[in-house]
């Protein structure tokens, strides 16, 4: 999953552009670019889109209505029969609101006749206070996680800040630590830490640099709002020519000297780190 591309799910006009957007992953949103007023629109254009993309050749995740919100099982109602590739579930708060949403998907695959287990969980995991505090309980929550995003606007909603992000771009403390504990969890999870969404569509510069510096850190994707966001996004989560032949460099060393824990390569020690590392370049170049 390098680019995630949110799409307002009452959109015809967006839908249809989404499919030339070259994301890996279209996020069709039923939640925050949803009016109150639009929501069973956009559950039934949703649902009309999933089912127009039967043969997909990409992937289409809903982003669902928070637990707490009354409208989640509606929107899952609506739509798991439409056989979605995974539900992006905003406002979660922890390994119990994965739980939960795995029982509801339980259920309505059983009766849509759609594979059991099939459609996979990507929370926002740190858009309310309380979900700072939740992190740690991911890891073992559901065989359906399959990574963590971090949000940072409601974030900066639920404690009354009126910044979240400096001039410079940089993210002030409490929000740097969101992005931080959000790397950790979905490491110690095992599933992929995507970046957030860089809300000023028309700075290419300034998204250029907050994903290079994402993805120098370990998140492996980043959220988009705007096809023009996806082809950038692409290009620096995929692993570039200099990386992979250095990476094949690093496993060809540690295979010829297979008794060795530690070897020397181009003048540099070499240790476990860095064949976890290598190894890890190359299922992502592999993957994209
Ligand atoms: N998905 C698909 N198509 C999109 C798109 C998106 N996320 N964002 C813009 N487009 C389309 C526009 O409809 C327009 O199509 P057209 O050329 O056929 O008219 C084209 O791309 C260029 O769009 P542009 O004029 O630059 O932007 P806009 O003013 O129409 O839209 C937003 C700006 C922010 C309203 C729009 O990008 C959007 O809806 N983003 C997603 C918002 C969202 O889902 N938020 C929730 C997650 S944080
Ligand atoms: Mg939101």
């Amino acid at each position: 999953m390098r680019s995630l591309l949110f799409v307002p799910g009452d959109s015809e006009k967006k839908l249809a552009k989404s499919l030339g957007s070259g994301a890996d992953i279209l996020i069709l949103d039923l939640e925050d670019s949803i009016a109150p007023g639009r929501k069973d629109a956009a559950r039934r254009i949703t649902r009309g889109f999933l089912d127009a993309q039967a043969e997909r050749r990409r992937q289409l995740f809903v982003r669902v209505n928070p637990l707490a919100s009354g409208l989640v099982l509606a929107d899952l109602a609506a739509i798991v029969g439409g056989r979605p590739d995974g539900i992006v579930l905003p406002k979660a708060e922890g390994g119990e609101s994965v739980k939960t949403l795995a029982h509801y998907l339980s259920a309505l695959e059983a009766r849509e006749g759609v594979a059991a287990g099939s459609i996979r969980i990507l929370p926002i995991a740190s858009e309310t206070a309380a979900a700072v505090f939740a992190f740690e309980s991911y890891a073992g929550s559901s065989a359906r996680l399959c990574g963590l995003m971090w949000g940072c606007e409601d974030l900066a909603a639920a404690v009354g800040a009126t910044e979240n992000r400096r001039p410079d771009g940089s993210y002030p403390p409490p929000f740097e630590l969101a992005r931080s504990l959000c790397l950790f969890a979905a490491a110690a999870a095992g599933v992929e830490a995507i970046d957030t969404v860089f809300p000023d569509f028309r700075d290419g510069d300034g998204l250029e640099r907050e994903a290079r510096a994402a993805e120098r850190i370990g998140f492996t994707g980043k959220a988009a709002i705007h096809p023009g966001q996806v082809e950038a996004i692409n290009r620096i989560f995929t692993p570039d020519a200099a990386a992979i032949a250095h990476a094949k460099r690093v496993v060809a060393a540690f295979a010829a000297a297979p008794e060795a824990g530690v070897v020397g390569l181009e003048g540099k020690m070499l240790d476990r780190p860095h064949l976890v590392a290598a190894e890890r370049v190359l299922r992502r170049a592999g993957a994209s």
